[in-house]
């Protein structure tokens, strides 16, 4: 079996990448290394390109046969699509487009789509389900909904069964070490927390006034092994099973931001130095995942989800980091 492996170089595709190959899959990873690393690659072949790019793709799917699509490729950050949406919609929207028509025109018949929690938006219930409504409150959220609806009606049209996964707060590293979260810019929150622990200095929580227990924001991390497990079950389900689904993931737990900043202070025995600042545009209050219907149906077991496995593997990729 051979996949093609979309943004492969980045952080959650390369650990889905090693994982993948671990398992005996070949794998070709296609990256613009716009925002990965060639580093990260430590499996598989690497083609360094443009999914959206019609004839790159027509060659490269002339070039190989692949059972199956998975597609991380895609602009991430919620702040940076709330500043500069026209990025988001070109390369989350109409690139995964031109990708899909290839991928249909070449007979491809499975596709993994990493979408997200931020397609839920502020949430009305928690933990969220996969019945929850969908209601974006940033650009990011949007892009990753549109490409879920694009992805029903291409099943229904032209056959192609998808799995989309809602990724809730995707963290930690591999634990030897070996590849790990490196955005440049990065704004999220782990890496930062552990930048402050380690120059000493101040990092910024975005808002203490959310209707949360100690006003700042909630969120369910979920460690990036655990995600790269998952897309294994997923394509193996609906290859088996010829039908689309979608699954929420994350480990069914809450943190707040000042929990989280407690929790490494503890494992550490150290104080991080930190300003409570004004809210971050987009930012929902609160994003916990229901994780039932991946446990049921894929028999997903989310090891390493806990939040001091996720600290200390992060902490450890930190301080060895080769990229
Ligand atoms: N935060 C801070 N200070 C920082 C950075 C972040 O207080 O320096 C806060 C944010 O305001 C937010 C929380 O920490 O409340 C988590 O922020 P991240 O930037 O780490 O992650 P997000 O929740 O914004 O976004 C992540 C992914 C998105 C995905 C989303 C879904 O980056 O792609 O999770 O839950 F959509």
């Amino acid at each position: 079996m051979r996949v093609l492996i979309t943004g492969g170089a980045g952080y959650i595709g390369s650990h889905c990448n090693r994982l993948f190959a671990d398992k005996g899959i070949e794998t070709v990873v296609l990256d613009d290394l716009s925002d990965g690393h060639k580093a990260a690659v430590v499996a598989g072949e690497f083609v360094k390109g443009n999914y959206g790019d019609r004839v790159f793709m027509k060659q490269l799917f002339s070039q190989y046969t692949f059972d199956g699509i998975i597609h991380f490729a895609a602009f991430a950050s919620v702040p940076d699509s709330v500043a500069r949406p026209q990025r988001y919609y070109d390369n989350n929207v109409a690139k995964m487009l031109a990708l899909l028509d290839e991928a249909v025109a070449s007979g491809i018949k499975y596709f993994v789509f990493s979408s997200s929690a931020a397609t839920f938006g502020e949430p009305q219930y928690v933990p969220i389900d996969e019945k929850h409504p969908q209601h974006p409150i940033n650009p990011y959220g949007m892009t990753k909904l549109i490409g879920e609806e694009i992805l029903a009606d291409y099943e229904k049209a032209y056959g192609i069964h998808s799995c989309s996964f809602r990724y809730f707060n995707a963290a930690g590293d591999a634990p030897d070490g070996m590849i790990g979260e490196a955005h440049n810019p990065e704004s999220h929150l782990i890496p930062l927390v552990m930048r402050a622990a380690m120059t000493g200095e101040k990092m910024k929580v975005f808002g203490d006034d959310y209707a949360t227990k100690d006003g700042s924001c909630v969120r369910d991390y979920v460690h990036v092994e655990d995600l790269a497990e998952a897309h294994y079950l997923g394509l193996q389900y609906i290859m088996e099973h010829n039908i689309s689904e979608n699954f929420n993931l994350g480990s069914s737990d809450g943190f707040s931001v000042l929990d989280l900043i407690r929790t490494f202070e503890k494992i550490l025995g150290q104080k991080i130095p930190y300003d409570i600042v004004g809210r971050r545009a987009g930012d929902p209050a609160v994003l916990v995942a229901s994780n039932a219907k991946a446990k049921e149906l894929l028999g997903w077991d989310p090891k390493r989800s806990d939040l001091e496995t996720i600290l200390n593997d992060a902490w450890h990729w930190e301080q060895h980091r080769k990229y």
